[in-house]
């Protein structure tokens, strides 16, 4: 089957009081179509920054990433986001929703940006995935009323909508309790793999990550992340 992401040698520097600063340095990740896999890793290790560069939003300094066949780098900026619209669905670790809108408003804004699904037919949809996710009484409200786990289940649905080929999820449970959270966590995994969809999840917490066929640490992968602990320790 195909791989649904593939990185080479990919590096990514950052530039910090004039002085360029490694922040990941991977020889390789590659991810199969319709697996799940947990990243997990300490704050500051570039879990972020990998989904970035995984989802498009940034291009590696140098080195190769591919998903689902294709060379990210080598699409320009607007490439990039058409590729992202049609094929991932991301959760942000700061949820990027609309607080004056609606809950279904929210899930359905990026929709009537740049899809063919009909309104009406991503309207069910939208009001389906957030009752799934335990959000029936929450439709209409307009996210700023909403609890912090009541407006990451939001962007949840939001990233589910389009049903993408790849789902890339930041703390998707750092908000909630942890049976909430692992209830809300089963449910992105069920949707997933009824929909074939390859999931790549960030998480700190040890439960959550227990439930997926294949964890990574960023110390394991990020050659450039020598660990807080070992700083201090030298
Ligand atoms: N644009 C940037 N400019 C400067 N430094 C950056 C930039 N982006 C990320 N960094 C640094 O890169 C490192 C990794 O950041 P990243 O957000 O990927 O960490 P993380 O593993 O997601 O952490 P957390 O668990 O706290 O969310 C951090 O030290 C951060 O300060
Ligand atoms: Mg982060």
């Amino acid at each position: 089957m195909l791989d649904a992401v593939i990185c080479r040698n990919i590096r990514y520097d950052v530039q910090v009081n004039k002085q360029r600063e490694e922040i990941l340095n991977i020889d390789s990740l590659i991810v199969n179509s319709g697996d799940q896999l947990a990243i997990m890793g300490p704050s500051g290790s570039g879990k972020t920054t990998l989904l970035r560069l995984l989802s498009g939003l940034v291009l590696p300094s140098s080195g190769t990433i591919q998903l689902l066949g294709e060379e990210l780098t080598d699409k320009s900026e607007k490439e990039r986001d058409e590729f992202r619209g049609r094929n991932i669905g991301m959760v942000f670790q700061e949820f990027q929703l609309f607080p004056a809108l609606t809950a279904v408003e929210n899930v359905l804004v990026q929709q009537l940006a740049n899809s063919s699904m009909e309104i009406k037919t991503a309207k069910e949809k939208a009001i389906t995935l957030l009752k799934e996710l335990g959000l029936e009484k929450r439709l209409q409200n307009r996210v700023m009323q909403l609890s912090r786990g009541e407006q990451q289940r939001v962007a949840i649905a939001r990233a589910l909508l389009n049903n993408p080929k790849v789902l890339l999820v930041d703390e998707p449970t750092s908000n909630l309790d942890i049976k909430t959270g692992i209830h809300i966590m089963n449910q992105i995994q069920e949707i997933s793999r009824s929909n074939g969809t390859t999931l790549i999840t960030v998480t700190h917490d040890v439960h959550i990550a227990k439930g997926f066929s294949r964890l990574i640490t960023m110390e394991e992968i990020n050659k450039s992340y020598s660990g807080v602990l070992k700083e201090v320790l030298r």
